[in-house]
């Protein structure tokens, strides 16, 4: 929703009125605790919100909070709803979703209030009680090192149909009658929590905008700690220097295949075109902070391993490579302290390793053998299958009900693979037998060099909120999703984002002017479904 900055809220005489004496909600499956309640007046945010844009106006909602807890459950779970002033409401509701190993942030109550919705977050009782960062993964297992299957449900579903309807409770009281309509907003984990919502609650949203989902998180979990194992097993740490050349080299190589030299792979099937073997960068020299080093065949061979993504020795590929044209830094960051190397992990990887599936608070990840990555990576699969099922998430009873799923991912997405959300699509659309009929509710936009939620060189996508209330509200379908803004190297660029499975091709005229782009015919047959967003890598 766009912003509006002189929508500087006056004061609102009647909301500390009306931001009072709420009743609790009755829930199916929880207990409140309690519900309280306060106005917030002209709150002026911190500078720097990752992902916000900065000069917002100051806020003014009322903020109220509902703790919960589920039966003999030793959970507390905080819902917190933020309300416009009636003036303002834009007669919808926003719930938000989490990252990593969180439910959800209160941070990501910004945006919706200021565009008008009522919003909502929770933690999922994650936080324990507000005495952890839930992204250390320390919440998964209970003090006697038994995993906490509680709030791994929570995280799985259930806190995603609490919040919904005790955010909906208090919002018919506070404004005299229900919202108009109901949305999910998410990336990442938010995404996978979005697609959750539409498995398991189909009626609890009419549009659920889904970015970059963490789909199978048993699966990335393990996956994106892989480089970590597979750099200490190769007896190396790779400089973050080297990690960039090779992601030099693969742009360079596989960049053009879409006919515009713009550092953007704009085609999610490199698999069939793009070839790269990290073995021919060996004995190229790169310029580290104040040295020179050399590429060696070990680093060519972890890098190698790192895009073919974790595989058994028997050769059994387990979860999808590194995206190529994506920063090694995610997921195989380095760093070094007084001149070594050490490894730095993906936190929610490391806390999933440690909590959930080791369940060793002191286990030291520096030593893991091969053999016990892949015994991890097993044990992670069988806990994920008892929270999140071993199937693919069905969403039919989501389409029946009328509902619209909005989704887009980073070509470069540098934490979980284009692919697995693309070969979901592909599944979902050999269950209903075409695109078409697919397309009628679920519709995912590829976005090219764009990481993970936001960051790379692509253009940003843009109000893809207000793609998704048109959509559901007046029936207008996003054919392509509007992108732009500045990219991470200084460039301006405009795109119209293709919707899969359609490609972008390139026509003529300046890479980063829109126009210079369109979107192919989409095939009408199904394809069969590969791995997409991957190359041959040459071992
Ligand atoms: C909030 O800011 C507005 C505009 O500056 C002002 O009129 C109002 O008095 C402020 N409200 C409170 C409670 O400070
Ligand atoms: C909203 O209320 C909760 C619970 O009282 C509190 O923790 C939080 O800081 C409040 N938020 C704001 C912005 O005042
Ligand atoms: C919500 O519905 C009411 C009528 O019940 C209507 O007046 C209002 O404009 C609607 N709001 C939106 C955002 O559609
Ligand atoms: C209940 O959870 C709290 C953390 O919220 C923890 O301190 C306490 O030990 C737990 N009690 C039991 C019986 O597990
Ligand atoms: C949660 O923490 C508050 C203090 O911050 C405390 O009063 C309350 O008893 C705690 N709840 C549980 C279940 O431990
Ligand atoms: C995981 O364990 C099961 C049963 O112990 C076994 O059948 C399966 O092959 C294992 N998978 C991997 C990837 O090790
Ligand atoms: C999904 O669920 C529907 C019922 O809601 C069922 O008819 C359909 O077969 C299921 N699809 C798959 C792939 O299991």
């Amino acid at each position: 929703m766009a912003l509006t900055p002189s929508l500087l809220w006056s004061a609102f005489p009647g909301l500390a009125l009306q931001c009072s004496n709420f009743t609790p909600p009755i829930l199916p499956d929880a207990q409140v605790l309690s519900i309280t309640s306060h106005p917030v007046y002209n709150l002026t945010l911190p500078l720097a919100i990752p992902g916000l844009p900065t000069n917002l106006p100051p806020l003014t909602f009322c903020n109220v909070t509902v703790t919960l807890t589920h039966g003999t459950a030793n959970d507390t779970v905080f819902v917190t709803v933020a309300l416009p002033p009636r003036e303002r409401w834009n007669g919808r509701y926003q719930a938000t979703g989490g990252g990593g190993l969180a439910a959800g942030y209160d941070h990501s109550l910004v945006v919706p209030v200021l565009s008008g919705f009522a919003a909502s977050f929770t933690d999922g009782g994650l936080t324990l009680n507000h005495t952890i960062d839930p992204q250390s993964g320390e919440w998964g297992m209970n003090n006697d090192g038994t995993l906490n299957r509680d709030l791994m449900l929570n995280l799985a579903w259930r806190s995603i149909h609490d919040m919904a309807l005790a955010s909906k409770h208090v919002i018919h009281e506070f404004y005299g009658k229900p919202a108009n309509y109901s949305y999910w907003n998410g990336c990442s984990q938010g995404g996978r929590q979005g697609y959750a919502a539409a498995a398991k609650y189909p009626t609890d949203f009419d549009g659920i905008l889904a970015m970059a989902p963490g789909l199978s998180m048993e699966y990335i979990g393990p996956a994106d700690f892989w480089p970590v194992v597979v750099m200490a097993n190769e007896g190396q740490l790779v400089p973050p220097c080297v990690f960039d050349a090779f992601q030099r080299a693969i742009v360079e190589t596989c960049d053009p295949l879409d006919g515009a030299v713009d550092e953007l792979l704009s085609d999610y099937d490199l698999l069939l075109s793009c070839h790269f073997d990290p073995q021919t960068l060996v004995g190229t020299k790169v310029g580290c902070e104040d040295t020179e080093t050399m590429i060696t065949a070990t680093q060519a061979r972890i890098v190698g391993k790192i895009l073919d993504g974790p595989r058994t020795p028997e050769g059994n590929k387990l979860w999808y490579g590194l995206a190529p044209g994506a920063t090694f830094s995610g997921i195989a960051g380095t760093r070094s302290i007084n001149k070594a190397l050490v490894p730095v992990p993906f936190v929610p990887a490391l806390g999933w390793l440690k909590y959930m599936v080791l369940r060793d608070a002191n286990y030291d990840f520096t030593k893991m053998s091969y053999a016990e990555y892949f015994e991890a990576f097993n044990t992670s699969v069988t806990i994920g299958a008892s929270f999140l099922g071993a199937d693919p998430l069905n969403i039919s009873a989501f389409h029946s009900a009328g509902g619209k799923l909005l989704s887009w991912v980073g070509l470069a997405d540098e934490y979980i693979p284009p692919s697995s959300l693309l070969n979901y699509h592909d599944q979902i659309a050999t269950s209903l037998g075409s695109y078409s009929a697919t397309h009628e509710f679920y519709r995912v936009f590829t976005a090219p060099g764009v990481g993970h939620c936001q960051g790379g060189n692509g253009p940003q996508p843009l109000n893809a909120m207000t793609a998704l209330v048109d959509w559901v509200e007046h029936g207008r379908a996003p054919e392509t999703l509007p992108a732009g803004t500045n990219s991470a190297n200084g460039k301006v660029i405009s795109r119209d984002l293709c919707l899969y499975p359609k490609k972008p091709v390139y026509l003529e005229g300046r890479a980063d002017e829109e126009g210079s782009f369109a979107c192919e015919e989409a095939p009408t047959e199904l394809e069969p479904s590969v791995d997409r967003c991957a190359m041959i890598i040459m071992m």
